[in-house]
């Protein structure tokens, strides 16, 4: 994922191909603001979305902008792909610059996708420390049983990346489904928790991201974009 972070000096060497000596100067002749104010410091670091002008002129302005995407089977979640539609191509095409996806899923399940520019928010959802709960709802081939609830929770070694799943919650709904809750996303990780049983996931479907429910409104392909208020409680 690619951020514009950085110091104002390199951006400015940069932008207008001049060495650090003539940015100092053009620094010191008050002509550059940031967010509307005057900055001199060659130290000073711009944040993602800091508004960078010269003379009053534009150099760098992002907005930052989210969507949520309900995801159709056999759509895959990258930004580019040589083979399938991905779902940036769901989007029209004015919009997909910049933009990468919040928490992926398999080719074959559907759902609930975020896809923003602001690499922070993302981050906030998605690191491994930030414990947001994913919501699923998975239906199986073969009738799930009360000790499946209690080897969620306990965890599930992986021998290949020699890891142990975190607790998940698992809920049943009805005997072939369940929802299952998980704060991380390891490779095909429901599908493998779901095979030690020798079950098979026959369907699986995301609704739920943190406190961002995906919208019922919205067919599958079809995607809106959040409003400031989901955009800030999406952790919550
Ligand atoms: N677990 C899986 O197996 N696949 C997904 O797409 C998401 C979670």
């Amino acid at each position: 994922m690619q951020t514009k972070r950085g110091r104002l000096d390199r951006l400015l060497a940069k932008h207008f191909n001049l060495p650090r000596k003539q940015i100092r100067a053009l620094l010191l002749s008050q002509r550059v603001t940031v967010d509307g104010i005057i900055i001199k410091d060659m130290d000073f670091q711009l944040d993602e979305f800091m508004q960078l002008a010269c003379d009053g002129e534009l150099i760098r302005g992002d907005v930052p902008r989210y969507y949520m995407v309900n995801k159709p089977i056999g759509i895959v979640s990258a930004t580019q792909d040589s083979e399938h539609q991905t779902v940036l191509d769901l989007l029209p095409t004015e919009l997909r610059a910049d933009l990468h996806i919040v928490g992926r899923l398999d080719l074959n399940t559907s759902g609930l996708i975020l896809l923003t520019n602001d690499s922070r928010w993302s981050e906030s959802l998605m690191a491994p420390g930030a414990h947001v709960a994913k919501r699923y709802l998975v239906t199986l081939k073969e009738a799930v049983t009360a000790e499946y609830t209690a080897a969620f929770s306990a965890g599930m070694y992986f021998e290949f990346e020699d890891i142990t799943t975190l607790p998940a919650e698992l809920i049943i709904h009805s005997s072939h489904q369940v929802e299952v809750v998980l704060e991380e996303g390891k490779y095909h990780q429901i599908k493998r928790m779901f095979g030690r049983f020798r079950n098979q996931v026959l369907a699986l479907h995301r609704f739920k991201i943190g406190a961002l429910s995906l919208d019922p409104k919205l067919a599958a392909g079809q995607w809106r974009e959040l409003t400031p208020q989901e955009v800030k409680n999406a952790r919550a």
